[in-house]
């Protein structure tokens, strides 16, 4: 199997670690860069090291952006409790960070083989975006777990990713280069939980015992989630679409990030009219260049997120 090159930008997360396990096992995880998002930057950046340091894996964590854009920094402390990482026992940290330029590193570290999977508020990205332009055409490929096509997780309408940092979400649609959308739509159809997590407990290695936590966790933290029984696994299948794409299905449509509306800053306004002719094109800010996952092979994508935890690192 090739593993192929990854740059995973994350805001560790429950899911965001469990993603980390599946850059890691699947591909070759040439550096992680970290965000604020589901928590402060300072703890989503200590969860990232933790998670690589319970799990063996030898990569750079890089620290990025303290702040969005232009909005004030919010977190998902309800979803993922106030350290963005509860449930597991953490043990003391023993790493460091690389820099806390995450920026220049994403600059630096762009090329044709590297895919870039951002999994967290794109602020890191569109900062990146500011300093070259053409930053996206340098990266063989970008898949983001980010918006929706029907509805949202932190507004009616919106996505947390999305609405944590609209403009910066904006200016990466809006270079009209492709990108792959990992949206709730596609996340919703993955989920783990309780049952996942006494399979995993069976294997009983420290990375397994902490993906068993986590989904106790996870699984009970979110309405939604408690009412299926298991949660999302949003975060690893924008991992997985890179390294196992023939478990995914896309539709190509154009997308633009909504950062003005009254009810719907945030939002991700897809335009899927069929047929649609040129006089009711979208038009404006429109990339008419994403790729909308709507389809996941769900036990296969879950067996191999099992297989990532359990089997160690190459
Ligand atoms: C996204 O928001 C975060 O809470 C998760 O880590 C995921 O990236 C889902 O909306
Ligand atoms: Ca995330």
């Amino acid at each position: 199997m090739t593993r192929p090159k990854l740059l995973l930008d994350c805001d560790p997360g429950h899911d965001d670690a469990i993603a980390m396990l599946c850059a890691a096992r699947y591909g070759d995880l040439v550096g992680i860069t970290t965000v604020s998002g589901n928590a402060p930057l300072d703890r989503t950046t200590t969860n990232a090291l933790l998670v690589s340091q319970i799990a063996e894996i030898d990569v750079e964590v890089h620290s990025g952006s303290e702040r969005p854009l232009m909005a004030d920094p919010v977190h998902a402390h309800h979803v993922h409790g106030p350290s963005g990482l509860d449930g597991p026992e953490l043990p003391p940290l023993q790493r460091a960070v690389a820099s806390r330029d995450a920026v220049e590193f994403l600059l630096d570290r762009a090329a044709d083989d590297v895919w870039l999977v951002p999994t967290g508020p794109l602020t890191n990205i569109a900062l990146a975006l500011r300093r070259d332009p053409a930053l996206l055409t340098r990266f063989a490929g970008i898949t983001l777990m980010g918006g929706s096509v029907t509805g949202g997780n932190a507004t009616p309408v919106a996505e947390f990713n999305i609405w944590a940092d609209p403009e910066a979400a904006a200016e990466v649609f809006a270079t009209g280069n492709p990108l792959t959308m990992i949206g709730l739509d596609l996340t919703h159809q993955v989920r783990m939980g309780h049952q996942e997590a006494v399979r995993l407990r069976e294997a009983d290695t420290a990375t397994a015992r902490m993906v068993a936590d986590i989904l106790d966790f996870y699984a009970a933290s979110t309405p939604g989630a408690r009412a299926a029984g298991a949660a999302a696994m949003h975060d690893p299948c924008a991992v997985l679409q890179v390294t196992h794409p023939e478990l995914f299905e896309s539709i190509r449509l154009p997308v633009a990030v909504e950062t003005r509306g009254r009810y719907t800053r945030g939002m991700t306004v897809v335009d899927s009219r069929v047929p649609r002719s040129s006089s009711d094109r979208a038009d404006g800010p429109f990339n008419d260049q994403v790729q909308v996952a709507r389809h996941a092979e769900a036990a296969r994508v879950i067996d191999l997120i099992i297989e990532a935890a359990v089997v160690p690192i190459p």
